[in-house]
Order: structure tokens, then C-alpha cells, then sequence
């Protein structure tokens, strides 16, 4: 039986979750295995998605895939002979982990036939979602915003002052290049115990002398449906895909309302080592069962690292 949520939806039933990409900073583990599937610690990025989605309240996880990377779907299928053989052997905790997904949330997938860009592989979700869902909640599997619960706070924004909320983190000056910026400014009122500015723009990866601000978007968008509009009417951006960054920067100078939620929390990137470990580290230390011996490890690691580089 699927878990119901505790949390109100907020009107969000269906979360987006773009998974078409080529993994090609994790090669050669990505040749046979999706990004989306590598693990933080034991579970997979996607999962982690699916319990932050089905926490703020979503029933469906759509899923955008390649048509070359089916085997995402196929973690949130049934495993009964799997769970059979484990149950016969007394091992319940591994069953629950087996169908821990599945429990979930209901995951359906929507194939995108080629890479055209962010903005393309949201615009492919459009049929998925139901004809009266009238927000788009989209969230990055790379980007896991910590603790949970971004979601939710945009939900209440959106629920006040209407139009679509993003979700902002502060970079330092020489990161901004990495992602979609904010030029923002501040709004009358406050909301308790989080920060909310509203957009005047966003620019898609700007040089750092160009950009408006070190406020850049991680991951989690709650937009209007009238972003479909927009990205059927936005052309090529940078890279020379559709970005979704250029579609809310269409919908905002048509003067559809856009604010940020300020996110104060941790936040990791999975889409490439760099950040995978790190948070595979963060999340091992924080591990009940790994945690302890993997401290000691770390700072032997880490001694032993300081004693072959005496200039650090
Ligand atoms: C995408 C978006 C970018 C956003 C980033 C967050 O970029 O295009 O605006 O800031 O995700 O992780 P990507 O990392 O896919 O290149």
C-alpha cells in the first residue's frame, strides 16, 4: 500500500523530475547504469527525490527519461520474488528496502527522443500531468536541498502572492557561472523563518562580471502551467538547448509573477564526483551504521593526505 503524506499537497499532485541526461561526467559507470541511480550511500538519487516529492504532498512522479535509460523505471517496479527470497531468509529490513520506492510514490515515465535542454525535457511532461493540475513542480534529482522541506515553503509562497517560486541559494561569485542567476529585490511582508525576495530576471549561466547576483536557482521550481506557453515560444539559449531559465525570464517580463524561497540549508550536487562524494560522506557520517567507522576512516584519510602535502 502507498503511503499517504502527512503534508498538504498545496495543489501539488505531480512532480517532474528531469532524468534524460547522458551522466557523461560519471563515465564509465554511467554506460550501463543512470546517473539517476547511483547511490548516497545505499540509495539512489532518484529515491531520495521520490520521498522529498511524496513529503510535499505528490501522488506521481513523472519522470523524464531517454529512451536508452529505462532501467530508472525499473526501480520503482514490483520485486516480489526478490522480496520472497529475502523474506524467506528473515531478512525484513532489506524487504522494506525493496519496497521502499514502490511504496512511495506512483512513478510514470515520459521518454524524451533527444537532448534538446532543460526546457524541452519539462515542456515533455505536459501530458502526463492531469488536465486540472494547474502547477508544474519540477525537481532536479543533482540537486538534493537539505534538510527537506523546500517544497513546502514555496507551496505557502505560492499560496500568497500566487504566480511560480524557485527555489535560491547563495554561491560565491566564481560558482554563478554554473547556473541559472536571479536578479532579485525585496518585497514588503515577511513569511516565518525563511527568506523570500521577489525576481525582476534570471539569466542562464552568466559570466561572473555579467551576472545580477550570487543568488542562483537549486533544483526545485513550482511553476505556473503557463510555463508550457513559454517554453513552446522561447528558441535555443545557452548551449544551444531550451533552457527553462528563458522561459520564467519570458514569463516574468510578460509580468507573471516570480518570487524566491532563500534556501539557508545544505544542499549537494550529484551530478558530478565532486559533489557525489561529498555527500556520500556527509550522509555516511550521518549513518547509524557506517557513520562511526567511517570517521575514523576519514580522518586517517585525511591525516595521512596532510602528511604527504606538508604545503597545505
Ligand atoms: C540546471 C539549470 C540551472 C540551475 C541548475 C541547478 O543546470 O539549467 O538554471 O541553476 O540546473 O542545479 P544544469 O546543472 O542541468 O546544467
Amino acid at each position: 500500500m502507498r503511503a499517504t503524506s502527512q503534508a498538504s499537497s498545496h495543489g501539488i499532485r505531480t512532480v517532474v523530475v528531469p532524468a534524460a541526461g547522458m551522466g557523461t561526467r560519471f563515465l564509465p559507470a554511467t554506460k550501463t547504469v543512470p546517473k539517476e541511480l547511483l547511490p548516497v550511500i545505499d540509495t539512489p538519487g532518484i529515491e531520495l527525490i521520490a520521498a522529498e516529492a511524496a513529503q510535499a504532498g505528490a501522488q506521481r512522479l513523472a519522470i523524464i527519461t531517454a529512451p536508452e535509460k529505462q532501467e530508472i523505471m525499473r526501480h520503482f517496479g514490483n520485486f516480489d520474488e526478490l522480496c520472497a527470497t529475502l523474506a524467506e531468509r528473515g531478512k525484513t529490513t532489506q524487504v522494506e528496502k525493496v519496497q521502499r520506492a514502490t511504496n512511495l510514490i506512483e512513478a510514470v515515465s515520459v521518454v524524451q527522443e533527444k537532448p534538446l535542454g532543460l526546457g524541452h525535457a519539462v515542456g515533455c511532461a505536459e501530458a502526463a500531468l492531469d488536465d486540472d493540475e494547474d502547477v508544474v513542480a519540477v525537481m532536479l534529482p543533482d540537486d538534493l536541498v537539505l534538510p527537506n522541506g523546500a517544497m513546502e515553503k514555496m507551496a505557502q509562497v505560492r499560496d500568497e502572492l500566487g504566480g511560480s517560486v524557485l527555489c535560491a541559494y547563495n554561491v560565491t561569485p566564481e560558482e554563478v557561472f554554473n547556473y541559472g542567476v536571479f536578479d532579485v529585490e525585496e518585497i514588503d511582508g515577511h513569511f516565518d523563518g525563511f527568506s523570500v525576495k521577489r525576481v525582476r530576471g534570471m539569466v542562464e549561466k552568466p559570466a561572473q562580471e555579467e551576472a545580477p547576483s550570487t543568488l542562483v536557482a537549486v533544483g526545485r521550481y513550482l511553476l505556473d502551467r503557463a510555463v508550457f506557453d513559454a517554453l513552446r515560444r522561447i528558441t535555443p539559449g545557452k548551449g544551444g538547448e531550451l533552457q527553462l531559465t528563458d522561459a520564467i525570464e519570458l514569463m516574468i517580463q510578460e509580468g507573471h509573477p516570480v518570487h524566491v524561497v532563500v534556501h539557508e540549508g545544505k544542499r549537494h550536487d550529484l551530478g558530478n564526483p565532486a559533489g557525489y562524494i561529498p555527500a556520500n560522506v556527509d550522509f555516511g557520517l550521518h549513518d547509524k551504521t557506517y557513520g562511526p567507522a567511517l570517521y575514523t576512516a576519514i580522518k586517517a584519510i585525511i591525516s595521512e593526505y596532510e602528511a604527504e602535502n606538508p604545503q597545505l
